[in-house]
């Protein structure tokens, strides 16, 4: 059974991971804070930094986990999709080590690996039907086994997060948008606002239009009286969060009713959110499928769940060659 190092770095946060025998023994990860003060991930700031943070946090890593460099077995990277420079640090990375130390490199897919983060300790049954929601995706992901997942509904516009996060903006609330805005509202009356709900058919999301009708009210709003935001923050988040969560929902239980699957997970960043948590378990209840929820160290972009993904690919002899390349944009 193999032991594998494994690096994170698709975005903002660099990370890396231990996995030996299907466990994980580490997971370090340095959150770059450079970008708060632009309100969103700046590329070639997160590039810079990733540069800056790898060899500590690989070495912090390896020492967590009481492992020497000369008992990996593989080097694992996210090849993508995500931000192009920040994919190189990373991939760069991982190349030399696997050249240093003549061992395999692992090149794995950063949703899948979200969607893997649920198996952390965990046996999850197949056929399940995982909602993947981040700052970049959001998607009903069909799992049929580790390797074997498809896509049956997607946005047609922003991501679940981007969603959290533009509207917190709104709010004044930094970047990122969605723990903050999760925390106010836990004061809040989530029917206190109710904005308005895109009809959309099938499985699609979309959030650009509720970014919109919650942009006009607030100016409206604001308008009559400039102190409106300060006023009704906590109700305002939580009637926003409500939504946002409610046509989450009503996807995945479109889905469910669509697919016979065995059980219920959730995955991304998002699903660090904890109405959807709550919400989403309810839902399982509902139809009687168990249900799955990463823990929070592994909702949000973590090296952990790259590892999961790559201790699978290992043992299917799926490695990749020293010419392999970063696929910023890579379908699931
Ligand atoms: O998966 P992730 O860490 O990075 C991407 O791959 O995009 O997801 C980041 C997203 C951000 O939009 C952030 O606001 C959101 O996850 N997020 C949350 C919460 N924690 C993180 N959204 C709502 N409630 C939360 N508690
Ligand atoms: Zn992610």
């Amino acid at each position: 059974m193999p032991t594998i190092l494994a690096i994170e770095s698709s975005c903002d946060d660099t990370s890396a991971a231990i996995i030996k025998n299907g466990k994980i023994l580490a997971n370090i990860t340095a959150t770059q804070k450079v970008h708060e003060k632009w309100g969103g991930v700046v590329p070639e700031l997160a590039s810079r930094a990733h540069q800056q943070n790898i060899v500590v946090t690989v070495e912090a890593a390896l020492k967590t986990a009481g492992v020497v460099k000369s008992e990996l077995d593989a080097i694992a990277f996210t090849r993508g999709p995500g931000l192009a420079g920040a994919l190189l640090v990373g991939m760069s990375f991982a190349k030399g080590m696997a050249l240093a130390l003549n061992k395999p490199l692992i090149a794995v897919h950063h949703m899948r690996a979200h969607v893997m983060a649920n198996f952390i300790g965990k046996e999850v049954v197949f056929p399940h039907l995982c909602l993947t929601v981040s700052g970049g995706h959001t998607q009903l992901v069909r799992v049929d086994d580790f390797d074997q997942m498809e896509v049956i509904g997607e946005t047609i516009d922003d991501a679940a997060g981007e969603a959290f996060d533009k509207t917190a903006k709104l709010l004044g609330l930094p970047y990122p948008g969605g723990p903050a805005m999760d925390q106010l509202a836990k004061s809040g009356n989530p029917k206190a606002f109710p904005f308005a709900e895109p009809q959309l058919a099938g499985l699609s999301f979309s959030f650009s239009g509720f970014k919109t009708s919650v942009l006009y009210f607030l100016q409206k709003a604001t308008k009559s009286d400039p102190l409106f935001i300060e006023k009704n923050k906590a109700d305002l988040c939580a009637s926003i969060q409500h939504q946002i969560v409610a046509m989450l929902l009503k996807k995945t239980e479109a889905a469910i009713r669509s697919n016979e699957v065995k059980a219920l997970t959730l995955a991304g960043g998002v699903s660090a959110n904890s109405e959807l948590r709550e919400r989403f378990t309810q839902l399982g209840e509902k139809y009687q499928l168990p249900v799955f929820i990463p823990a929070f160290e592994y909702c949000t972009d973590n090296a952990a769940m790259i590892a999961m993904a790559a201790h699978h690919q290992y043992l299917k002899g799926e490695f990749a060659t020293q010419q392999v390349e970063i696929l910023p944009r890579w379908d699931l």
